[in-house]
């Protein structure tokens, strides 16, 4: 009763005042989480040794390293590999960083590091780059102001959440003096690709008294909950990155050394033993020889950072907030990737598509429709189809940033 007196009467006084009735109604603040790759990343070099003459050993404070398109620059390629890649110490199972680099999100927080990929000015006049950027401008123009009531929380990508415990304390730090900082507002997390089995990991670890102070809702875009193919392709061939001409087979050792790659392989809850991820001219390979897929190409790290990560969320615990589901469908994913005789894993192979978003392939998309009845608070799903809703296309999509901005207005 209470509140619809208040409704009642701010209606009146916006009416009355003639002021923007828009002003009344809600807005959850809103905190942002990236998907792999979609972290700015500085990098501060004092090294002993590099891989060629070009590269530079030290540099006097944190340089951009992802995204600067130059340094995926062939001739310094090389330098970039050295300086991003990581080393697995299947000791500890852990990883870390080349000797003398230091590697740090940068703008944690802020939304600078998250609204374009690439920190260089110059490079957000190619719409290609923009990555939240519009989802930010839509709640900006709404009057959300960046770094207080629309935050980012980028993170160090590389890594699977098993290494990113500090991270996650950043986190909810985040979200509660966003909450704070909000006249003690609950926030809407919105989260692409990686991003989502990263929130939801860091959600089936919080109380459920903290979540239902803190979490309006949880937007999952793009959400890579069973895994996909594609990072098949980074362990074995190496991939072009799309739009950026790289050499595979040079960039393939930083790829390959990243958790997250091993993190986002297809998983054995979505992908049936019968289904056959990569065909070679001498073998298939399933979810169910994973190790052999490794061993036949000499990359056993590979399979020890798969072994660390590959439970990490794969029971797909509900995340026991409310969840609005949105992904694309109807653009042709990698479903099977093919290699001919003696090419594996050094060629770029070929492919076999399915039904996705381009990247993710769409069973796993569909990951969070196995929370409906399994959690007690609403799970909505919404697919978008076409180009249109392709795997980043999603972030500027006109359907999905409207349905973000009903969301965040509490209309949703
Ligand atoms: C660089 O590393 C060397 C050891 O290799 C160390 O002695 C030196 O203090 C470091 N310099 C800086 C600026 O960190
Ligand atoms: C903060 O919330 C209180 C109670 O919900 C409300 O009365 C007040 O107007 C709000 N202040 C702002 C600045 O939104
Ligand atoms: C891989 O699977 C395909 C389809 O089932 C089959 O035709 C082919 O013989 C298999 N290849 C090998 C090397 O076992
Ligand atoms: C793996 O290593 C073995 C032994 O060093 C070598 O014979 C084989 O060609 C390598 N395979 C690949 C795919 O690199
Ligand atoms: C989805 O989009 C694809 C490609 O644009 C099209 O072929 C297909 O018919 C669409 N499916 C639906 C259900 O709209």
């Amino acid at each position: 009763m209470a509140t619809v007196k208040l409704k009642a009467s701010s209606l009146l006084l916006c009416v009355l005042s003639f002021v923007a009735c828009s002003s009344t109604s809600v807005r959850y603040p809103v905190v942002l989480i990236p998907g792999d790759g979609g972290s700015q990343l500085v990098a501060k070099l004092n090294k002993t040794s590099s891989p060629h003459y070009l590269c530079r050993k030290s540099t006097s404070d944190y340089e951009s390293i992802w995204l600067n398109l130059e340094e995926l620059l062939p001739e310094v390629l090389d330098c970039f590999v050295d300086n991003m890649r990581l080393w697995y110490n299947p000791k500890t199972r852990k990883t870390f960083n080349t000797p003398g680099v230091d590697i740090k999100v940068s703008g944690f927080g802020g939304t600078e590091s998250v609204e374009f990929l690439d920190p260089n000015p110059v490079s957000h006049l190619s719409s290609s780059l923009a990555y939240f950027y519009y989802i930010v401008s839509d709640l900006v123009s709404l009057g959300y102001v960046r770094g207080q009531s629309v935050r980012g929380a980028p993170f160090d990508f590389r890594k699977a959440p098993n290494e990113l415990s500090d991270y996650f304390i950043d986190l909810q730090k985040l979200i509660e003096e966003t909450y704070q900082k909000n006249n003690n507002t609950k926030i809407v997390a919105i989260a692409h690709s990686m991003g989502n089995p990263v929130f939801l990991y860091f959600l089936n670890r919080q109380p459920q008294s903290w979540k239902n102070k803190f979490i309006q809702s949880f937007v999952t875009l793009a959400g890579v909950w069973g895994g996909a193919v594609k990072p098949l392709r980074l362990m074995a061939s190496g991939d072009n990155l799309g739009v950026i001409i790289v050499n595979t087979i040079k960039i393939r050792p930083q790829q390959r050394s990243m958790p997250s790659t091993a993190f986002l392989m297809p998983s054995a809850q979505f992908w049936a033993p019968s289904d056959i991820l990569v065909r070679t001219f001498e073998k298939n390979y399933t979810v169910k020889n994973y190790k052999e897929f490794f061993t036949d190409m000499n990359f056993t790290d590979g399979y020890d950072m798969r072994a660390d990560t590959e439970n990490l969320v794969s029971s797909l615990t509900p995340p026991q907030v409310p969840v609005h589901c949105i992904h694309g469908s109807g653009v042709p994913t990698p479903g099977m990737l093919i290699f001919g005789k003696n090419q594996f894993p050094d060629s770029y192979p070929s492919q076999v598509d399915e039904d996705g978003d381009g990247t993710v392939n769409i069973r796993s998309l569909l990951g969070c429709l196995r929370w409906l009845g399994r959690q007690k608070y609403p799970v909505i799903h919404t697919a978008f189809n076409g180009s249109d809703s392709e795997h980043m296309s999603i972030l500027s999509n006109s359907g999905v940033r409207k349905y973000v901005v009903d969301v965040v207005t509490g209309k949703r």
